[in-house]
């Protein structure tokens, strides 16, 4: 791989160039907040790394933050965020003790007229960010990660990891000593859904399932 120090004129080919070496929350949300591991930094406002602590042992991983995210700097603050918080109160999930976080930390979108359209981010730049997730699955150390969509749970799974066939299940995290894992749809799913009722009714089962776990 290479490393900025190589070539200069080479690009960074992911994240892991800029991790620090204090593994603390304070220290990598620093240290992501000069992010340049992909191209994604470049048009976004900011990095929006996470929210919530190291006690949590309930850990929810998103896609990528959306325009609200991206103004505002703070994960799941928008209409998706809207749709997970009355997911969690209706699971009764305490979303007050869970770490919100991302899989990809800048937002990838596409300009139309004066709106920035949400783009899905692309496997090469999920893959330059995981370094950041994988730090702070290592520094919060939950009992659970929930994976909120495709983007998230091929992160950790790979390409092949199919949310609609594999959700609501307990997992085991693909390498030893990690968290278990669920994956459910994404927030903005329901959104999409053209029955939302029943979508949201399903990410809520997902959730309790969840619930189930942590009690
Ligand atoms: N969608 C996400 O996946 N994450 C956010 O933070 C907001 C919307
Ligand atoms: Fe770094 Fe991730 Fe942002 Fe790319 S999306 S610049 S890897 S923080």
């Amino acid at each position: 791989m290479l490393s900025r120090s190589s070539v200069g004129r080479f690009a960074v080919v992911s994240a892991a160039d800029f991790l620090p070496e204090e593994r603390t929350l304070d220290a990598l949300r620093t240290a992501a907040a000069g992010c340049r591991g992909c191209d994604l930094w470049e048009p976004a406002t900011q990095t929006v790394f996470s929210r919530g602590d190291t006690g949590a042992r309930l850990m929810l991983v998103g896609e990528q933050p959306g325009d609200q995210e991206d103004l505002q700097g703070k994960p799941f603050v928008g209409p998706a965020g809207r749709v997970l918080v009355k997911a969690l109160d209706e699971a009764g999930v305490d979303r007050d003790d869970a770490y919100v976080t991302n899989a990809v930390k800048h937002f990838k979108f596409t300009p139309r007229g004066n709106r920035r359209i949400h783009a899905t981010p692309d496997a090469s730049e999920a893959a330059a960010c995981r370094p950041w997730l994988r730090a702070e699955i290592e520094v919060v150390a939950p009992e659970l990660v929930v994976l909120l969509g495709a983007t998230a749970a091929k992160t950790v799974y790979g390409s092949g990891f199919r949310v609609t066939k594999q959700r609501g299940a307990v997992m085991e995290w693909p390498t030893a000593g990690g968290p278990h894992a669920l994956a459910t749809i994404h927030p903005s799913a329901v959104l999409r859904a053209d029955d939302r009722e029943s979508a949201f009714a399903g990410l809520v089962a997902d959730l309790r399932v969840a619930k189930e776990v942590l009690a």
